[in-house]
């Protein structure tokens, strides 16, 4: 019995990270700022360009510096600056932009 209970709370246990890790931005966002509009600068929401996503995020060289410590770095390539919206995704799976022509394992796009 004591085994199924177990079985049952690892069930679980791994169910709840698995939702957390799977989380989309926005809702990630929305857990830490509380409302729409913290992103769609405009109601009813349209598209958000990446000025808007830069007024708290900084620029380009600012986020590049955060990620480089991995064998690309996605905020600093021969793309330049692309739109945030190429890879990061608000309610959508995020996709790496990169990757339409290249094949870079271990990197992840939150
Ligand atoms: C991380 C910031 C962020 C937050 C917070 C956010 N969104 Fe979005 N939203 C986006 C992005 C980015 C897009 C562009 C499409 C995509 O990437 O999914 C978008 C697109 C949309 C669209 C489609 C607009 C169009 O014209 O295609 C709607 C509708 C929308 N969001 C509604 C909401 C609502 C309602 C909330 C609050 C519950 C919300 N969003 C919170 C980032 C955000
Ligand atoms: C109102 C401020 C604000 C806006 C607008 C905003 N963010 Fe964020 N974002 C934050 C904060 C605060 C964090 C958590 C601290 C950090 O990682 O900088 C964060 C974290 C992130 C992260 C890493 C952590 C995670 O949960 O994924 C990504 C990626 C990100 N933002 C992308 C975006 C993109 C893309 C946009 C535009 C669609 C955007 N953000 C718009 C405030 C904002
Ligand atoms: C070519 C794809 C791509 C584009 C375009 C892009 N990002 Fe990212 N971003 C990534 C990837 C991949 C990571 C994860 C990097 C890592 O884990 O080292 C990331 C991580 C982040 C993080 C988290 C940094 C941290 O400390 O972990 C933030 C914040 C972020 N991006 C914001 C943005 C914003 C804002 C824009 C637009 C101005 C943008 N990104 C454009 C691919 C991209
Ligand atoms: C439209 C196709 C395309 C996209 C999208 C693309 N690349 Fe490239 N990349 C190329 C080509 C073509 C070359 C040059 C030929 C080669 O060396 O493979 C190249 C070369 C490179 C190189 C080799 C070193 C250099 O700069 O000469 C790196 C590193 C690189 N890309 C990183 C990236 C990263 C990071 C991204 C996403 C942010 C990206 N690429 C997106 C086509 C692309």
């Amino acid at each position: 019995m004591k085994k199924y209970l177990m079985l049952f709370l690892l069930t679980m246990f791994c169910a709840a990270s698995a939702s957390a890790a799977d989380k989309l931005l926005a809702d990630r966002h929305m857990e830490r700022l509380g409302k729409c509009e913290a992103c769609h600068k405009t109601m009813p929401p349209k598209q958000v360009p990446s000025k808007d996503c830069l007024s708290c995020h900084g620029s380009y060289e600012k986020l590049a510096a955060r990620t480089d410590k991995n064998d690309i770095n996605p905020h600093d390539s021969h793309l330049e600056d692309p739109d945030c919206g190429q890879c990061h995704r608000g309610h959508k799976k995020p996709v790496l932009a990169c990757d339409e022509c290249h094949e870079f394992k271990n990197i992840r796009v939150p």
